[in-house]
């Protein structure tokens, strides 16, 4: 590394360098600052182990630290030319002439968004913000670079697809929704690496798969680009900012990989989101961007009934760990009540034998319980009999489910997407659903499987839709774009 530190002549070569180092740095700063992290109070439990681990939490903090002190070191080498220039006539007049202040501009804008998010995803870690307020924060975070992008590029038009121009015609304005749109990838990034989350690994393999699927892009366009086209430049930008998140990424990973060491937290998975975000508006390829996103798009629509409140949505949606197979189950969400007591009663019994925390029916407040964690300290069977009893005789609605949420429930279940249990009298009250996310998609399709083959296989679905992103970028947009 410090050969190609102190050999390299382009930028290129120095940013491999410093992100080989960043990834090292990383690696070895972990285990040095966890004992830190979980003094203070930077920790969580580890769901989906027969003995449940304590482990440090946010350690996405430490990634996010080093990477952003690389890319500030990082900064002069993009502009070495003009610190080499002295001898071509006054330096100081040909700074002023020709140096690229747009250009640093998106550079030190882009690193102000993702410094920012760093700095949110830590604080949720911390302090847990709600939903609410967490959501909008990533499309503030942008503005600094959507100014940016606003005075060098200003592109808000897109290209319509040829089948649609007899009708829209070639270019369509979008003007300030453009921006709207930037705001909302940017938003949608972040937050969707974080839903698609919970067991060993999963966040940092689907943003590793994401950000080499980014790389390969940009090092096709760069083989195939006649020199001097305007994109290199962009393109070149992209590299500089995912080579060094791959390096922090695959230190981390080492320690965040099955059984898990350390957990990434809100931190790694904002941090990373945007910087996908960054790449993709600076570089001006949002919607080669999403087609790498088709895993968390497909995620994010599957989860919207649960993120709406259509149905209940648990704290945690993770699959479900059965200790007695030591393998992971979909997990399922409580949707209304068993309204027969005799059931009610059956049902508790044979459950708390089966699985302790995956009953709530004998709570008035039931739906909405997760009902994974099947060796978590069991809250119901310690609740006195008649207690469960006084509960039980309390008047039951006839269900908790809205209508709209009962038809998200037929209409899932018809199209596979989830697994309903009914109630036993009639049949017809859905009072559980698996819940809502691809994790869970997978178990119910693939069967139980371990947390390392789930997160494995999250990361091939991951590549497979990065395959098939590649095919229509490169192959199929012939069809739809001139190229
Ligand atoms: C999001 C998900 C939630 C999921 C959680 C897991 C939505 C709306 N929210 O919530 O369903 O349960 O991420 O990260 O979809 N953990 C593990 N093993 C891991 C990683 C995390 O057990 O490999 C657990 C730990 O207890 C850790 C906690 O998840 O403390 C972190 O959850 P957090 O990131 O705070 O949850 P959210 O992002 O709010
Ligand atoms: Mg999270």
């Amino acid at each position: 590394v410090f050969i190609i530190l102190t050999t390299a002549h382009d930028p290129l070569t120095v940013n491999v360098g410093f992100s080989i180092l960043a990834g090292i740095t990383t690696w070895s700063a972990i285990p040095a600052l966890s004992e830190i992290f979980v003094k203070a109070g930077l920790k969580g439990m580890d769901l989906s182990k027969r003995t449940k681990h304590i482990i440090p939490e946010s350690m996405g903090m430490v990634a996010g630290l080093i990477y952003l002190v690389t890319m500030f070191m990082f900064i002069p080498f993009p502009f070495m030319k003009w610190f080499t220039a002295s001898n071509d006539g006054d330096l100081q007049e040909l700074k002023l002439l020709t140096f690229p202040n747009l250009k640093l501009a998106e550079l030190l804008s882009a690193l102000l968004s993702i410094q920012s998010m760093v700095f949110l995803g830590f604080a949720d870690d911390v302090l847990d913000i709600r939903w609410r307020f967490k959501m909008p924060l990533p499309a503030i975070a942008s503005i600094p670079l959507l100014m940016v992008y606003w005075v060098h590029l200003g592109v808000t038009h897109i290209v319509v697809p040829i089948p649609l121009r007899p009708i829209l015609g070639q270019l369509i304005d979008l003007g300030a929704l453009y921006y709207v749109y930037m705001g909302m990838v940017a938003i949608f990034c972040t937050h969707s690496i974080n839903i698609m989350a919970g067991i060993n690994g999963v966040e940092v393999g689907q943003s590793l798969v994401i950000a080499c699927s980014i790389a390969i892009n940009d090092m096709i366009f760069l083989q195939s680009a006649s020199s001097g086209a305007p994109a290199i430049e962009t393109h070149l930008f992209s590299l500089y900012f995912i080579l060094p998140f791959i390096g922090v990424s695959l230190g981390l990973m080492i320690h965040n990989w099955y059984p898990s060491k350390v957990f990434i937290g809100d931190t790694y998975c904002y941090f990373a989101g945007m910087t996908f975000a960054v790449v993709g508006i600076l570089a001006h390829y949002s919607k080669t961007l999403l087609l790498f996103f088709i895993p968390q798009i497909f995620n994010f629509l599957l989860s919207a009934p649960q993120l709406f409140r259509l149905v209940p949505c648990p704290r945690h949606r993770v699959p479900r760990y059965n200790r007695h197979t030591n393998l992971m189950e979909p997990s399922r969400v409580v949707l209304d009540e068993e309204d027969d007591l005799e059931v009610e009663f059956s049902n508790t019994k044979q459950e708390s034998k089966r699985a302790p925390s995956s009953v709530s029916l004998s709570s008035a407040g039931a739906a909405g319980a997760s009902t994974q964690d099947t060796d978590e300290p069991h809250t119901e069977s310690t609740n006195p009999p008649t207690a469960t009893l006084l509960q039980s005789l309390r008047p039951l609605k006839n269900s908790n489910l809205k209508r709209s949420g009962w038809y998200c429930v037929k209409i899932l279940e018809a199209l596979g997407l989830t697994h309903v249990r009914y109630d036993s009298k009639t049949g017809k009250r859905p009072l559980e659903m698996t819940n809502l996310t691809i994790l869970n998609l997978i178990l119910l399709k693939a069967g139980p499987m371990s947390e390392r083959n789930l997160t494995i296989s999250v990361m091939v679905v991951q590549s497979c839709c990065s395959l098939v992103a590649f095919f229509i970028r490169h192959h199929l947009v012939a069809f739809v774009y001139d190229v």
